[in-house]
């Protein structure tokens, strides 16, 4: 599939699986989520635009290469993207940060809004969407809905952990997304959670059952 990324690099692998074992606590399980978007970011961030600045160094003067400031918006989907926003931040500092609030249904798995506050002009913006779990697909679905109907046109998704449906329905219904996935799991259980996958990636962020 075009526009998808799975991550392979033996760091990103390695703290994926440290992760999902069921002993590791809130602490460590926040740092390495935030560690592991760093990490997923610096690929994410590849194709960002350099302008050559004049500057001096001790030697001489000289022409460098520099971010040619393009306007970035980091989207958490709410609440356990919020573990990402500080990894991705690391890399890019002035990027304006936007939530958007879904919950999963219970029943039906189908996303339900509760909060969307997204920075101004986001029609000349590029997007980050960041939700560690891509499972149905459904909240990605609806997140990236969300922006798009605020005009931005340049859209990434990246997530920690995806199942194949999830991919496919994000695919197919904005094949214009980038998917940047840091491992693709096996399939989702009667419940919709991802398997092996690593349980509520909100609940283990937050401390919360
Ligand atoms: C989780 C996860 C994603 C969503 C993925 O959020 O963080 O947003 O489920 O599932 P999907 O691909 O089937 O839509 P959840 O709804 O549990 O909310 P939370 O982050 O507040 O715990
Ligand atoms: N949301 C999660 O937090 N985990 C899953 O496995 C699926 C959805």
């Amino acid at each position: 599939m075009d526009n998808v990324t799975i991550f392979t690099h033996p760091l990103i692998q390695h703290k994926i699986s440290t992760l999902r074992m069921v002993e590791t606590g809130t602490k460590q399980f926040r740092e390495l989520v935030e560690e592991i978007a760093t990490l997923m970011g610096y690929e994410v961030f590849r194709d960002l635009p350099l302008e050559e600045l004049d500057i001096e160094t001790p030697i001489c003067k000289t022409k460098a290469p520099f971010i040619a400031g393009k306007k970035l918006a980091i989207v958490p989907i709410l609440r356990a993207g919020l573990g990402m926003v500080n990894g991705i931040c690391n890399l890019v500092p002035s990027a304006k940060i936007g939530h958007i609030g879904l919950y999963r249904d219970p029943e039906t798995h189908e996303p339900h809004e509760y909060y969307c506050k997204l920075p101004d002009s986001m029609d000349q913006r590029e997007a980050i969407v960041v939700d560690p779990m891509l499972a149905t697909g459904g909240s990605a679905e609806a997140a990236i809905t969300f922006i798009k109907n605020r005009g931005c046109k340049s859209i990434k998704f990246l997530c920690i952990i995806a199942a194949p449906d999830g991919v496919e329905r994000l695919h197919k219904a904005h094949p214009d997304v980038h998917i940047y996935c840091g491992h693709l799991d096996d399939h989702l259980n009667e419940n919709c959670y991802i398997v092996p996958g690593l349980g509520d990636a909100g609940d283990r962020i937050f401390g919360t059952k």
